[in-house]
């Protein structure tokens, strides 16, 4: 089961406890969405996930709460084509994988001898095996690049590529542990995973996306909530929240407009769980919390 992170705070950053109406973008094992529900009995939630098994297991785990709780189907990227209907006092996005979704042999985890797929929505796109087969050598090493593999990006491209047709995780990752890393905490194909997971659900895109549609969501003074857990999609959360705060940017290039003020960003630093919770729960550990008040 997928243990939500930083639930207090989640709920605290959206004042949950004085009701109202919300929309929980990454629906995932539930755990943000009951937490949402029981703060207050007037709470209603729209929760949504582009992961079809999510959705069924949560609409089993949840169903006594479904006089106000409306599930959907669908990417946070396409919030404006799922004809929401209504607007909200918070938004959250819990970003990243569930711990289902790495449980369940679908190829985001090193040992998954079954395939190779690392979908989240199964139903759209390439899978990780028909991306990295097919892909070039330069784009691969453009793709783990990106997704945040350091100086070993070209050797490791190399190497796939020399290796291919690649089927399952494991065999992706033994590949990868044949090029050397200078990483020995860490299994080496840590970030390579994390960069193809990233390529092949277009995840920065999709936040980006998502960041694009929030301000149309939201009712007035409302507040909207994102936990990141790494650097790139923490870097791309907080540039629009400071585009969003109205930030200056035409010192950074010449003729760059200053956008429209739609509120403040609650704290400069990210809010980060408690020594508590990480030893509870040690994914906690790289969870940033940043908070958004519209005006
Ligand atoms: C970290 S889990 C969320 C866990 C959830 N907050 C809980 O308490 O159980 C992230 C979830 O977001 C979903 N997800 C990721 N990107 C998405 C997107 N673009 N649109 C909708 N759901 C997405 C994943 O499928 C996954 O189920």
């Amino acid at each position: 089961m997928h243990i939500p992170v930083m639930v207090a705070e989640v709920l605290t950053s959206l004042r949950a406890a004085e009701g109202g109406d919300f929309l929980d973008c990454t629906l995932g094992g539930g755990g943000h969405t009951r937490a949402l529900l029981e703060a207050n009995p007037a709470n209603r939630v729209t929760a949504i996930d582009r992961d079809l098994r999510a959705i069924e297991r949560a609409r089993g785990a949840l169903s006594t709460y479904a006089s106000r709780l409306t599930i959907l189907h669908g990417s946070f990227s396409t919030l404006d084509d799922l004809d929401l209907g209504q607007r909200f006092d918070g938004m959250l996005a819990d970003l990243g994988l569930s711990t289902d979704q790495l449980q369940e042999s679908r190829g985001f985890s090193f040992g998954d001898i079954a395939a190779l797929d690392m979908r989240m929505d199964e139903e759209e796109g390439q899978s990780a095996a028909e991306f990295l087969n097919t892909i070039s050598e330069h784009e691969l090493f453009v793709v783990l690049r990106q997704g945040g593999v350091g100086n070993e990006a070209k050797a490791i491209a190399r190497t796939i590529v020399k290796h291919r047709p690649l089927t399952s995780a494991k065999e992706l990752a033994d590949v990868v542990a044949k090029v050397p890393s200078r990483k020995k905490d860490v299994h080496p194909a840590t970030v390579v995973f994390q960069a193809l997971r990233m390529a092949v659900n277009r995840e920065l895109q999709q936040i980006e996306d998502l960041m694009g549609v929030a301000p149309r969501l939201v009712k007035k003074s409302a507040r909207f909530s994102v936990i990141t857990f790494h650097s790139l999609e923490d870097r791309a959360v907080t540039a629009t929240m400071r585009a969003w705060e109205g930030a200056d940017f035409s010192a950074l290039w010449p003729g760059a407009k200053r956008p429209e003020v739609l509120g403040k960003a609650l704290s400069r630093k990210p809010i980060s769980a408690s020594e508590q919770e990480i030893l509870e729960n040690p994914s906690a550990r790289s969870a940033r919390l940043r908070v958004f008040q519209f005006e």
